[in-house]
Parts: C-alpha cells; sequence; structure tokens
C-alpha cells in the first residue's frame, strides 16, 4: 500500500499492489501519461519517471514535494493553519470540536477556509494550495474557467495520517528523477526518443465513472488512446493500461471490444445485487491490460 496525502480523485492507492506485481524488473523508466498524484510511480522501484498531466495544478503539487523536505512542507502549512485560524485537532485535540456527524468540522472551518481560497486565487501560492486540498471537500482539486479553486470547505483537518503520508510522499518522490509536462495526450513529443527498456503507464479519465477531469472524456479521447496505444505496440514498446469496464451497471464497450487483443487482469471485480429487486445486477470490474 502507498497513499498520497493529496488523496487525489482515482489514485490508484487500493490497487497499487496489484499493478506493480506486473511491471517487469529490467524497466529502466515509467512514463506515466495521466499521472494525478503519480501513485504507481512513486511506489515503484524504478528511479527515472517521466511525468505528464494536462492539469499544471497537480504537477506544481508534486514539484514542491520534489522541492522542499516534508518537514518544511508540514511546518508551512502548520504555519498557514494558525494564520488563518482554521482547525487543527491534531495540536489541538478533538474535544474542543464538538462534532455534528454529518458535517464534522465544516461549520469551523468554512470562513477561515474561504478566506483562505480568495488569498490563493489572487497569489497562488502552493503551500496554500496544499492546504486548501486537505480542508477541501472531499480533497478535490477543482478549478473554474477563470483558473480559481473553487472547492467548498471539507469535514477534516490536517490529522497525524495526513502528516505520516505527506512524510511517506516527499520520500518516495525524492528519490526519483523526474521530468514533468503539461500535454495532451495526444501530443507527439510525449512518446518520441523513449528507450526500449521503459514502460508506459495510462490511468486516463473513464468512460464509466466520475470524477471532475470525467468530464472531457469521451468516446473519441477513448478511440484517440486506443490508437495510440496500439502505435506503441507495434513499435515494439511496453504498456500497462488501467481502467474500468463495468461500473455501476454501466458498461465500456468501446475498451471491452478493443482489450482482447492484449493480456486482461481483473484487478478488482465486484458484484452487488440489489437486495429488493434481484434481476437489477451492477458491479464494478477494473482491469489491467498489459501487451507482457
Ligand atoms: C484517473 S486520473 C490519474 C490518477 C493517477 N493514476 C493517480 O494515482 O493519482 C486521470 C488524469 O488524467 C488527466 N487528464 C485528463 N485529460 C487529459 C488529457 N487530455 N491529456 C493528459 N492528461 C489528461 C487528469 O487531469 C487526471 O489527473
Amino acid at each position: 500500500m502507498f497513499y498520497s496525502p493529496l488523496n487525489y480523485q482515482g489514485n490508484k492507492s487500493r490497487i497499487v499492489d496489484r499493478l506493480l506485481a506486473l511491471l517487469p524488473d529490467d524497466v529502466t523508466c515509467i512514463h506515466e501519461i495521466f499521472c494525478g498524484s503519480a501513485v504507481f510511480s512513486f511506489a515503484s522501484g524504478v528511479t527515472r519517471v517521466s511525468l505528464n498531466d494536462i492539469n499544471t495544478h497537480i504537477t506544481d503539487l508534486i514539484r514542491y514535494f520534489h522541492e522542499n523536505g516534508a518537514e518544511e512542507i508540514i511546518g508551512r502549512a502548520d504555519a498557514i493553519i494558525g494564520q488563518y485560524g482554521l482547525t487543527n485537532t491534531f495540536y489541538e485535540g478533538k474535544s474542543r470540536y464538538p462534532e455534528q456527524r454529518h458535517e464534522g468540522l465544516s461549520r469551523y472551518n468554512k470562513e477561515a477556509f474561504n478566506r483562505l481560497k480568495a488569498d490563493y486565487n489572487a497569489d497562488k501560492d502552493i503551500a496554500k494550495l496544499f492546504v486548501l486540498s486537505i480542508y477541501g471537500f472531499n480533497h478535490y482539486l477543482r478549478f473554474n474557467a477563470k483558473g480559481e479553486f473553487n472547492v467548498p470547505v471539507g469535514k477534516v483537518d490536517f490529522v497525524k495520517p495526513l502528516r505520516d503520508k505527506t512524510r511517506a510522499y516527499c520520500s518516495a518522490i525524492q528519490s526519483k528523477e523526474i521530468s514533468f509536462s503539461n500535454r495532451d495526450f495526444r501530443d507527439g513529443a510525449l512518446y518520441r526518443g523513449v528507450e526500449q527498456t521503459a514502460v508506459f503507464y495510462f490511468d486516463p479519465p473513464y468512460l464509466i465513472t466520475q470524477a471532475p477531469y470525467n468530464l472531457f472524456w469521451t468516446e473519441k479521447e477513448e478511440t484517440d488512446l486506443l490508437a495510440i496505444i496500439d502505435g506503441l505496440n507495434a513499435e515494439g514498446y511496453r504498456f500497462i493500461l488501467s481502467n474500468v469496464i463495468e461500473s455501476n451497471g454501466k458498461q465500456n464497450r468501446l475498451l471491452a471490444g478493443w482489450m482482447g487483443r492484449y493480456n486482461v487482469r481483473h484487478i478488482h471485480r465486484q458484484y452487488l445485487n440489489s437486495s429488493y429487486q434481484k434481476k437489477n445486477i451492477t458491479g464494478a470490474d477494473e482491469v489491467a491490460i498489459t501487451n507482457f
């Protein structure tokens, strides 16, 4: 298991051990084309990683963790928390803030969080963005068309498990040689001049599940991606593609029709029968598709 303090939507912490078991021993470099918080690359033993994501905010945060020590990052977060008067139950204890079950700490933090959000949107200080990601709803990193962070306050604060994850994530990141880019996955520059001993890891938005970044992912994007992967396969490159074939009654037929030519591992399969309407079967089928 390997966790990031960002709790990024769609991160691969839950299944990273299963994915890493697929990684061949002779891999010299991982190219993550939809890196998000890059849990797969950072949990791996591979030193050189090339990280790409269209979202510059997530790669800026990874850069922040790469360039600064964990204690410095935690110290800066605590200073911002104190400056804005957010709760910090790690130091203050929980008894000071009686919580309603459904609202957690949100009512204590709402006003301070909104002030921090306004200041971040004005100065774009990355240390503030990290604090916003901790105190924001579901740890979402969501921005409006003007590039402003627009997530409402969440229920939690900077608890011990998040501090521990910050230390583990920083130490994993700092052991890597990283190159960053923010290109669309169709940009040919991502695939030129790559050594044959590399592996490409693709964890794109999923057609049939929900996350803020899935809104712009359509069958057109999916088809373009599968064509790129076929092209890499024809050139002798190795790849791993994570995806979901079935989720809550929806099926990704495009992917299911394509994947038969490669190796498909069912990483996580779950079928749920609705108890009051037996015919209504929902399920989840999470796969890793490789050409090795
Ligand atoms: C499922 S998430 C990746 C999560 C990641 N594996 C992790 O562990 O955190 C998919 C990512 O694809 C990125 N993305 C969406 N459209 C993209 C595009 N056209 N080109 C490159 N990246 C894109 C999103 O910003 C998002 O971070």
